[in-house]
């Protein structure tokens, strides 16, 4: 019987440098002949690149953005997530619902309990083993952002809406210390990559 893989996920407010240091881990894990799966939320199957299109674009009550992040996870889990472990194969998952408590409870508002009513019922039993949450003061953020191309309905979003969202996931952080490492992307990059073989190697 083949082992189960792990299933490690990766959060962060917009413009924490996540992306970067995902890619990092990814050709780390690759490097020592890991077989990984990268994949994203929302996102990571047709129909859910097709929704997280509409989620970052269209205009929408925080209620419907809320339903469209778990729809677009429902069919993530059940044909990707879920096979890929059971595949033996360690899944890094670009956020999961850890996000949609931070942005949709702890940015819009929406009750943390309907969250985890949703979570409950899409991904029973299923949780990330490792979450590493990118931190950085939203200001820096910010300035990042600034720079970029392109802004989504989250990027356009005020300092206090990602400040509301950078202390939601640092409380999640802190009730589960044994599933959340926090790494403070303001640092240099050789040190935040540093923390990062540290902690993503003891899973080998
Ligand atoms: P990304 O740019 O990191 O791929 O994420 C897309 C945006 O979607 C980002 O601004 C955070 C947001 N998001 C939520 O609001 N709730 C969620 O559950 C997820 C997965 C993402």
């Amino acid at each position: 019987m083949t082992a189960r893989g792990r299933f490690v996920s990766f959060e962060g407010i917009d413009g924490a440098g996540k992306s970067t240091q995902i890619a990092f881990v990814e050709n780390w894990l690759r490097g020592r002949g890991v077989d990984v799966l990268l994949t994203r939320e929302p996102g990571g199957t047709p129909l859910g690149e097709s929704l997280r299109e509409m989620i970052l674009h269209q205009p929408m009550q925080p209620r419907t953005e809320t339903l469209l992040m778990f729809a677009a996870r429902c069919e993530h889990v059940l044909t990707v997530i879920e096979p890929a472990l059971a595949a033996g194969r360690w899944v890094l998952c670009d956020r999961f619902t850890d996000a949609t408590f931070a942005y949709q409870a702890g940015g819009r508002g929406i009750p943390e309990a309907d969250v985890a009513t949703l979570a409950r019922w899409v991904h029973p039993g299923l949780q990330p083993e490792l979450t590493v949450l990118f931190d950085i003061e939203p200001a820096i953020a910010a300035a990042r952002l600034a720079r970029a191309q392109r802004s989504d309905r989250f990027e356009a979003e005020q300092r206090d809406f990602f400040t509301r969202v950078r202390e939601h996931y640092l409380a999640r952080a802190r009730a589960e210390p044994q599933r959340f490492v926090v790494v403070d992307t303001s640092q240099d990059k050789p040190l935040v990559q540093a923390r990062l073989v540290d902690t993503i190697g003891r899973l080998l």
